[in-house]
């Protein structure tokens, strides 16, 4: 058996002649950038967010750094990132003159506390990102007493998480209610990625806010610094562009009408993978409790994690590794080498994403976990 880390195509099957469709009438009517289809994206987008704006943006990176940048974010700022995101999250910050200020996780969930957050505040942050890893929503709970104590901005980087859902409130129990990724910072940003659960035929980002005033201001950043309804050569901020455009609003939209389907097949999928890895007594990291996570990936914690994987490639199953180095690790970052994250470390050192997708079949969640206890075994 051949199981690939992911499998892309599959899916794109069924949607094809829908976006051909699609493509053809945006041939026709020459709407390339903005216009209806970017439009009717963006509106179905904040509607799915539960957020009342969403502004499309060329990727998830400039969704972080645009919105920064509209809430005054820059040099001599500090924004609070969790040691172990992906590399964008950290860039994101800095390309605004900001700094990267890195925490560390909670060992189980890999996820920011209030405690790794208070342990990285000084008197210069200004921001907080929490980071919504493989798709396990941290809850609001965790983060906003502490952002209100401080009095700083939220940005939830959804880029894995699309469709995530939280607890509302710690200990709510009676109220059940939840809130979506993205929607309870003062704004979300995702990404397009086509590897992502919401992903793109090639780049794209999003914001998702209820703030109209910050919106506007994101959407003027990425077109130039253009305002709105004013004259197409007049350039209210410095901007630049970072435009979603339609073909990939186009896909997108598509996409997004299939989104809770998929979701629920990678719940699906992800049960079934819990049970093997626990018969084999394999940790997975899993979603806090109350958290309806996006499974983005499937990631279990397996020491001599690089032996196992070439044991795993030689029976035919891909893996990856989402992050093998850490952000305070980092050589473009890691200006105090004396900084110890232990937890996002050994994270590092450990974690291991097997194959997953929304059309995995049971008998291959089988193979992987019985490949990947015999690998554990033979080292
Ligand atoms: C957590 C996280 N943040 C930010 C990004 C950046 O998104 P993009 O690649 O669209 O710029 C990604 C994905 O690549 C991501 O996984």
């Amino acid at each position: 058996m051949r199981i690939p880390f992911n499998d892309l195509a599959t899916p794109h099957a069924s949607i094809v002649e829908d976006v051909v469709a699609e493509v053809r009438a945006l041939a026709g009517n020459s709407r390339f950038i903005g216009g209806p289809a970017v439009e009717a994206f963006e509106q179905d987008f904040a509607a799915y967010c539960r957020t009342t704006h969403a502004v499309g943006v060329a990727n998830g990176t400039d969704a972080i750094e645009l919105t920064l940048r509209a809430l005054g974010i820059g040099g001599g700022d500090e924004v609070l990132v969790p040691a172990n995101t992906f590399i964008a999250t950290a860039s994101a910050v800095a390309a605004t003159g900001a700094t990267p200020v890195f925490v560390d996780v909670d060992p189980v969930s890999l996820l920011v506390t209030p405690a790794s957050l208070e342990a990285g505040k000084t008197e210069r942050t200004a921001a907080v990102i929490p980071v919504h890893l493989y798709g396990h929503m941290v809850p609001p709970a965790d983060v906003l007493p502490f952002a209100a104590r401080h009095g700083l901005a939220v940005i939830e980087d959804s880029a894995q998480a699309h469709g995530a859902n939280a607890p509302a409130a710690a200990q709510n129990e009676a109220l059940d209610e939840k809130v979506r990724a993205g929607s309870y910072g003062v704004a979300g940003t995702f990404s397009f990625y086509p590897g992502k659960n919401l992903g793109a035929w090639g780049d794209g980002g999003a914001v998702v806010t209820d703030d109209a005033q910050l919106a506007s201001r994101i959407r003027s950043l990425a077109n130039h610094g253009r305002s709105e309804g004013t004259d197409h050569y007049e350039h209210r901020y410095i901007g630049r562009n970072s435009r979603l455009d339609a073909l990939q609003a186009t896909v997108l939209r598509r996409k997004l009408a299939d989104l809770d389907s998929a979701t629920g097949q990678r719940r699906r999928v992800a049960s079934v993978y819990a049970e093997a890895l626990a018969a084999h007594g394999i940790p997975l990291v899993a979603p806090l409790p109350g958290v309806d996570s996006a499974w983005h990936l499937l990631v279990a914690r397996v020491p001599g994690r690089e032996a196992v994987r070439r044991l795993l490639d030689e029976a035919g199953i891909g893996t990856g590794v989402h992050y093998p180095v850490p952000c305070h690790r980092q050589h473009a970052y890691a200006t105090d080498q004396t900084v110890s994250l232990p937890a996002a470390e050994q994270a590092a050192a450990e974690i291991l994403s097997l194959p997953f997708f929304p059309h995995l079949r049971d008998e291959e969640v089988a193979y992987v976990a019985d490949h990947l206890a015999k690998a554990i075994a033979a080292l």
